[in-house]
């Protein structure tokens, strides 16, 4: 399994840093773009053709593997995971900083087989900024190994989390609630305006906690894996294991902290993927 898994990442790789051109030739910003749910839920052509690329090269070479992915969701395609190899793909994750030319923006692209994230790649090719994670083999950025912090009190904690792209109410009240509590209780807040490379700042140890209520399957499934193999935690939001159809995750890096910051929250439920 162990060398499948290296093959399919090695093709998965080369394909994700050929794409990476697609969002280079828009460093200042993409100006033209279309809304999806709300007036801040944007997507551009450069999402679209991310995604195609990585979806046509991949099932060219694995005829049967599936995909999860954001722009063929949004155009109606179901949400299904089996327990078949499955890509899941954010081809822009931080779609709103790429369209204003904010240099954080990245392919998120995860590998699940039988439900679970066995190797992911987060690339901002912006700032060449290569976050890698195989099941058993560490996570990298570029070609250094890196590890969460050893922080373990939300007293010491550097929290990012999100806004979000909804602009439904109640979620909004929640947020707000939220970051005063973290404010209240934490270090700090930062939000880099991408759910992907905020679980790849937990990892990196630059960060401590993350957590996002409304993200889906395709924030986040990179940044499962890479989190897990810097050493740290990724649960539900209210301290159970992580469902990553639930639209909620909070990664830390040691237990304590993920337990405390669950505790401190309001929770919130949105509907599932
Ligand atoms: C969004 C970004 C954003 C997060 C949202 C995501 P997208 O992804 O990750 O930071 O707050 O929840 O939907 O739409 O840019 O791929």
């Amino acid at each position: 399994m162990s060398d499948e898994i290296d093959e399919y990442f090695d093709t998965a790789l080369a394909l994700v840093k050929s794409a990476g051109n697609l969002m280079t030739e828009h460093v200042g910003g993409c100006k033209t773009f279309e809304l999806k749910s709300c007036a801040i839920d944007l997507v551009t052509e450069v999402d679209k053709n991310v995604e195609k690329t990585l979806i046509e090269g991949l099932s060219k070479k694995y005829p049967s593997h599936k995909f999860i992915g954001e722009e063929s969701v949004a155009d109606g395609v179901k949400c299904i995971l089996t327990d078949a190899p499955t890509w899941i793909i954010d081809p822009v994750d931080g779609t709103m900083n790429f369209v204003h030319g904010f240099p954080h923006s990245c392919i998120s692209l995860g590998l699940s087989i039988n439900k679970e994230v066995v190797a992911g790649i987060i690339y901002n090719p912006l700032l060449q900024q290569l976050f890698t994670a195989k099941k058993g083999k560490g996570a990298f950025l570029n070609d250094r190994q890196i590890h969460v912090s050893k922080i373990t009190a939300l007293k010491d904690a550097l929290v990012t989390f999100e806004a979000g792209t909804s602009s439904d109410e109640e979620k909004r009240k929640v947020v707000f609630e939220n970051f005063q509590r973290i404010i209240k209780n934490g270090h700090g807040v930062r939000a880099l305006g991408s759910a992907a490379l905020n679980m790849a700042m937990v990892a990196l140890g630059g960060a401590d906690a993350n957590f996002e209520f409304g993200i889906h399957a395709w924030d986040i499934a990179a940044g499962d894996i890479l989190v897990r193999e810097a050493g740290g935690v990724v649960i539900d939001p209210s301290g159970g294991p992580l469902d990553i159809l639930s639209r909620r995750v909070l990664c830390a890096s040691t237990k304590d902290l993920a337990e405390e910051l669950s505790k401190t929250i309001v929770q919130y439920y949105p509907e599932r993927d």
